[in-house]
């Protein structure tokens, strides 16, 4: 009878050693532990396989279970290090940007939120500029707090102010320039981490400068005069576009648009997501979707005392506090948050956040948050899910 030790391959002793390392343990699905079984692993070790019935549980979860940890940055921190880093460290051709990014503690100390996006805190000295470039990685800038920093996307300069949301599709060319004698700082989020571990990134550096044409500091962008209009698009311009034409959603209209939400809930019509609770996603005027094709963006706004019901979805977010305050459940974990503090909400993790503000915290005397996503990915994929817990039992 021939037996695996009659047939087993002779070791290659000029190999490497193997990354693979399998131990044969007792267990629900495993095979009984055994002298043979244990050779039969090292054969494998030798000839780099991996068998499916050891790594079942971690490859196929009966539910997502991210690498990623919910974790809280304190903006106040960030500001001060990035405000310190601004005294260490230059802008310029090179090192490109002033951004420092969040690591998520459990991703071995890479620069990413989660497993898919990229935030950081970015900074800018009056004066300063920040040289062009372009890359295939999708990008926004959210301005929790400043002014005075004009962004150059594709030869149009966009004023950046409190509450702004400016996303930037990929392969744009672009390049910041501080017009204001004072810094400012802002986050940045990225689909970074996605576009590494799938090896799509392409990258270009740009001009040493921009334009005296270009360093002007209009109060609106020509993308803004062009998309900026609620309700209708430019006749000229009729096919849609796979990211938004719009480089800048003013806060003037989203406060607007979650002030109504709310004013409607408390006449007794629908809008909001559930009680105390608005919300709007920033889409692409020309298809009404997501602005970018791997970034989903929205803006909650959480009425003092009201708790949104405990919610799950596949896919990653990163959250940043706008204005005012509250308390945040990310799965085990509970924070209380103020302006600029940013979460990350990792898949499939539960988030359930309560209204705390006062008028004294918040201009709108409610929690207002800013989240930015993963969702278009999954939902391209067809692989989105979500799961909302209401008192009567989960939908
Ligand atoms: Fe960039």
């Amino acid at each position: 009878m021939s037996t695996l030790s009659d047939n087993a391959l002779p070791a290659d002793t000029d190999a490497p050693s193997s990354p693979v390392h399998l131990n044969a343990v007792a267990g629900p699905g495993q095979p009984d532990p055994s002298p043979a079984l244990e050779e039969l692993y090292r054969g494998f070790e030798r000839e780099l396989l991996v068998p499916l019935w050891t790594e079942i549980g971690d490859l196929m979860p009966g539910h997502p279970r991210s690498a990623a940890t919910p974790h809280l940055w304190r903006w106040n921190r960030l500001l001060a290090l990035a405000d310190r880093a601004g005294d260490l460290v230059p802008v310029g051709r090179g090192g490109e940007r002033r951004a420092i990014a969040l690591a998520n503690p459990t991703l071995g100390g890479r620069p990413f939120a989660t497993p898919t996006l990229w935030a950081a805190i970015q900074y800018l000295l009056p004066g300063e500029d920040a040289p062009e470039h372009r890359h295939t990685q999708h990008a926004f800038r959210f301005v929790v707090e400043g002014e005075g920093v004009w962004t150059v996307v594709g030869g149009d300069p966009v004023p950046m102010n409190r509450g702004d949301f400016l996303p930037q599709s990929g392969w744009n060319w672009h390049a910041h320039h501080n017009a204001a004698n004072r810094p400012m700082a802002w986050i940045d989020g990225l689909d970074i981490p996605f576009q590494y571990y799938t090896e799509q990134q392409f990258f270009e550096f740009g001009r040493e400068a921009i334009s005296d044409a270009e360093r002007i500091t209009p109060d609106r962008s020509r993308s803004q005069q062009l998309w900026g209009h609620p309700g209708v698009r430019p006749v000229a311009f009729t096919e849609p576009t796979s990211a938004t034409p719009l480089l800048n959603y003013r806060w003037v209209h989203t406060d607007a648009a979650l002030r109504d939400q709310l004013d409607l809930a408390a006449a007794g019509y629908p809008g909001v997501v559930e009680p105390g609770h608005a919300a709007v996603r920033y889409i692409n005027p020309t298809t009404g979707g997501d602005v970018l094709p791997t970034i989903r963006t929205q803006a909650h706004r959480i009425t003092t005392g009201t708790t949104t019901a405990p919610r799950r979805e596949v896919g990653s977010s990163v959250y940043q506090v706008f204005d005012g305050s509250g308390v945040v459940t990310v799965g085990e974990h509970r924070w209380s948050v103020t302006r600029g503090d940013l979460f990350v909400v990792p898949s499939w993790a539960e988030l359930s956040v309560t209204g705390e503000a006062s008028a004294s915290d918040s201009d709108s005397g409610a929690l207002d948050l800013f989240q930015f996503g993963d969702a278009p990915i999954f939902a391209a994929l067809h692989g989105h899910r979500e799961q909302i817990t209401t008192t009567g039992g989960q939908q």
